[in-house]
């Protein structure tokens, strides 16, 4: 069996994604982003994300470029800020992210999320359906080896199916132990679409949760590792963040399985865990 470290999930195009993810939201631009990437290639990540909105992408893409590793083997994502809702500026923005990157070609271009950070849960699906669009031309232009979006519910992934010529690939997620989101969850997997989650510690809010504690123990294994763990016993991709290499090493050591009644413990969690929010 091969280590977590070295494992895949297939996208509906058949693009592979190793299964553990490094994220670098509020890394900050400059040595400590170059740094943390490079720890996490050194340590065997092969996939890095990042975001226009980190304004980390430069570090990120010199990182990479610096590791040594051939370019093939590394898998970047980077997302569409979420106030662009329309083509010229997805087609802008995408070429920002690439001379910023500087790493030839991205593997996966989210639309961050379905509304601006600024307004939640505004009506932006006109704005998201224009932005697809520009997602499938560079998609078949070869600009990204997938596309996906982030921060998605059901209705709005129903309103890009009901246009898309090329279906989403991903749904980038909060996804952590207590906070689950089980209904876009499903939606994606029956439709294959592969969910990605985010915050997989809560931000570091759930570092210091006795019940978690309590099973990672018995486990022999840390919190933060039961915890990303816990992703993918329900075929969720873990994106943990950290700017520690002790920490980044530690977080990619997952080859331990988790019981089906623990599992369904730890699901029960809800609201008792930390709130979103
Ligand atoms: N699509 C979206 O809208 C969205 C939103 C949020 C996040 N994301 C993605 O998901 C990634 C992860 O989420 P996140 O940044 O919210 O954070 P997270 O991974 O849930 O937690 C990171 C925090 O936990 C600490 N930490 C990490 N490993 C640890 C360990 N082994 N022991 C103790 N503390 C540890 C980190 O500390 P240090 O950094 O100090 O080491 C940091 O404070 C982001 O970086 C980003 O790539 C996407």
């Amino acid at each position: 069996m091969k280590k977590v470290l070295e494992q895949d999930f297939v996208l509906a195009n058949g693009v592979r994604i190793p299964k553990l993810g490094f994220g670098t939201w509020q890394i900050p631009e400059g040595e400590i982003a170059y740094q943390s990437v490079l720890f996490a290639l050194k340590h065997g990540y092969r996939h890095i994300d990042t975001a226009h909105a980190y304004e980390n992408e430069k570090s990120v893409g010199k990182a990479i470029r610096d590791s040594a590793i051939p370019r093939e083997e590394i898998f970047v994502t980077t997302k569409l800020p979420s106030h662009i809702k329309d083509y010229e500026g997805a087609k802008n923005h995408l070429a920002q992210s690439l001379a910023n990157l500087d790493i030839g070609y991205i593997d996966l271009y989210l639309i961050h999320a379905p509304w601006p950070w600024s307004n939640i849960g505004q009506d932006c699906r006109a704005g998201n359906g224009e932005v697809w669009r520009y997602f499938e031309e560079a998609y078949e232009a070869g600009l990204v080896r997938s596309i996906g979006v982030s921060n998605f519910n059901v209705a709005d992934l129903e309103n890009i199916f009901a246009h898309a010529k090329i279906r989403p690939m991903v749904n980038q997620i909060a996804y952590f132990i207590g906070y689950t989101e089980d209904d876009i969850t499903k939606f994606c997997q029956d439709n294959n679409v592969l969910v990605e989650g985010y915050s997989p510690l809560a931000t570091g809010r759930i570092l210091n949760n006795p019940e978690i504690q309590k099973m990672a123990d018995k486990y022999r294994v840390t919190l933060p590792q039961l915890c990303i763990r816990y992703l993918l016993e329900h075929n969720v991709l873990p994106l943990p963040k950290s700017t520690h290499e002790n920490y980044i090493i530690e977080n990619s050591q997952l080859d331990f399985k988790i019981l089906a009644q623990d599992l369904a413990y730890l699901d029960q969690l809800h609201d008792t865990v930390t709130k979103w929010n």
